[in-house]
């Protein structure tokens, strides 16, 4: 296995792949060579074909305070823009197929909050500390934050949210839609993705990746075309093997063993 920096990598259960944010130094902040090794882990986890739902977190107390902003300082306009700087992140969003969950202890501010909400599943502590500082920096959101917060909670709470800095708690977070789960503890918390990791590696692969192809194209098309787009996804599944094996299952009143295919 690959050793790495700033990120720690498992498989805590079968079929289960995690991702540990590990900076405590900087409370994760997600600097470029951390960004690098994520997208390296993810990946691997996406090419390798045990693993079937990736959890990524960060520790009780940060699950990551923002990019960083000691190497953000000194950037340039000519810089920033010719090195597509932070385009590098949405890698995440746009290459992974298997579910990612995000499990967010302690700060998710800044780019730790846009990470969190690139998750296909968020879930949180009651005590986690969500927020879009960079007005305080002088700056605003640079990795979606400004889209996908907006989305997530509407356009009146998330212009309070960025405009003010303000910052919001794992609570409010699970009332918002923001998080689908809220836990009392960092251990909950990880308790809780692991047994959602597990379900979801509990089903057919191909059913899986459609499921969340699928999720994924409300946040980009229209409702007509996007239900038209589920259909098709729908109807392409009965060419699977699975969907017999799932059917017949229920029918056999048996349990289903995918075939994957
Ligand atoms: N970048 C770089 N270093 C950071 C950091 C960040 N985003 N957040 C924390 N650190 C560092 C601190 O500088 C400190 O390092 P030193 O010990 O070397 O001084 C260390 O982590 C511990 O931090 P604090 O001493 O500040 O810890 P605290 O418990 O007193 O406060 C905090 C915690 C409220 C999260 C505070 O660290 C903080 O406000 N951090 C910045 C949060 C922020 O503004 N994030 C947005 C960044 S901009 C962005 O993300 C742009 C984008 O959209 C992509």
């Amino acid at each position: 296995r690959r050793s790495y920096e700033y990120i720690e990598v498992s498989e805590p259960r079968p079929g289960v792949g995690q991702i540990t944010l590990n900076r405590p130094k900087a409370l994760n902040a997600l600097c470029t060579p951390l960004i690098t090794e994520l997208n390296t882990a993810l990946h691997t986890f996406q090419t390798t074909p045990t693993i079937a739902a990736i959890i990524l977190t960060g520790s009780a107390r940060a699950f990551a305070a923002g990019a960083d902003i000691k190497e953000m300082a000194p950037l340039s306009f000519s810089t920033a823009y010719t090195t597509a700087f932070i385009e590098s992140w949405s890698d995440l969003t746009t290459s992974l197929k298997k579910p990612l969950i995000a499990a967010v202890s302690g700060h998710a501010l800044g780019g730790g909050c846009e990470l969190a909400l690139m998750a296909d599943i968020l879930y949180c502590t009651a005590t986690a500390n969500f927020g879009q500082p960079e007005i305080k920096l002088g700056t605003v959101p640079g990795a979606g934050g400004s889209q996908r917060l907006t989305r997530a909670v509407g356009k009146s709470r998330a212009m309070e949210l960025i405009l003010t800095g303000k910052s919001f708690s794992g609570v409010e977070a699970e009332r918002w839609g923001v998080a689908a789960r809220v836990f009392d503890s960092h251990e909950a918390l990880m308790e809780g993705a692991l047994q959602t990791a597990e379900t979801i590696a509990g089903y057919s692969r191909v059913a899986v990746q459609a499921a969340k192809e699928v999720v994924n194209k409300s946040q980009d098309l229209g409702l007509r075309d996007g239900v038209e787009y589920e259909r098709r996804v729908f109807h392409a599944l009965f060419g699977s093997q699975d969907q017999k094996i799932g059917m017949r299952a229920f029918a056999e009143k048996k349990k289903a063993e995918w075939s994957h295919e």
